[in-house]
């Protein structure tokens, strides 16, 4: 049986722990290869040996992604993903939290998306899919604003905005483009907040069960292994009991 990504190469941001990890072996799965980023190299090292114990290949990519790319070779899936959430209110919040979500949340995105864009092009010409695809990881957060959010928000919004404009860009060039909201998922998004608001947070959805990095993986690999003629714009996925 031939595997839907089967000859195609994708590169996961953020690969290191959470979505991004789960992605990347979801990916591999259905016979990408796959290049792993993120800062974590050991980490990065622990899964690339996952993947090739089950026979699929991996490249491990140290890097930093909101210092500007360098340049790829072939890559048929861009999984834009790498992100941190920073919460709490606006008044006296510390700016360099500020500058660290819009650094990677848009500004890494951007650099990621801009340097896998002529490759992404050139794939989509011609063999094994005729088509490439790339999936940008926002949140619920994108598409409502909360309280104690508003950076977050205006990062993940940005986020929305600019895969519209790139999507009409690129769409009848072959090039798909995707965005994914998750809602809660049990990963370490959330322990990198201030004491107190890992609190606030934990009062907010302590007691719901929260989905897996696998759930959003899933909805990854559905997104990217629809026929050519089927482009998935948009993911948005809650666990069940996450009213907003
Ligand atoms: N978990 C949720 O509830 C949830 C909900 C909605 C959306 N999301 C989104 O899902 C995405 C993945 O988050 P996650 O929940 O899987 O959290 P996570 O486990 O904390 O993963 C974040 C990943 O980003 C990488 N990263 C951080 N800074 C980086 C940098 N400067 N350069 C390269 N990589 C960097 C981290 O690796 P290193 O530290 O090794 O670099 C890590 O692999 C994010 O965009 C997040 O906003 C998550």
């Amino acid at each position: 049986m031939t595997l839907s990504l089967e000859g195609t190469v994708a590169l996961v941001t953020g690969a290191s722990s959470g979505i991004g990890e789960a992605t990347a072996v979801a990916l591999a799965e259905e016979g990408a290869a796959v290049a792993l980023a993120a800062r974590r190299r050991d980490r990065l090292e622990a899964l690339a040996a996952r993947i090739t114990g089950n026979g699929g290949k991996a490249l491990v990519i140290e890097a930093d992604v909101t210092d500007r790319q360098q340049e790829l070779g072939r890559l048929d899936t861009l999984v834009n993903n790498a992100g941190v959430m920073l919460l709490g209110p606006l008044v006296g919040a510390p700016v360099e939290e500020w500058e660290q979500m819009v650094h990677l949340n848009l500004l890494g995105l951007l650099y990621c998306t801009h340097a896998a864009l002529p490759h992404l092009l050139s794939a989509a010409e011609g063999q094994p899919r005729e088509v490439a695809d790339v999936v940008n990881v926002s949140s619920v957060a994108g598409r409502v604003a909360r309280r104690n959010s508003g950076v977050y928000n205006a990062t993940k919004f940005g986020v929305g905005a600019f895969s519209e404009s790139l999507r009409q860009e690129v769409a009848t060039r072959h090039v798909r483009v995707t965005i994914i909201e998750p809602g809660a998922t049990a990963t370490e998004l959330a322990s990198h907040n201030r004491r107190e608001i890992l609190e606030e947070m934990a009062a907010n959805f302590g007691g719901i069960a929260l989905m897996t990095a696998g759930d959003i993986a899933n909805s990854v690999r559905y997104a990217v292994t629809q026929p050519r003629h089927v482009a998935v714009n948009e993911i948005l996925i809650r666990p069940t009991e996450q009213e907003r």
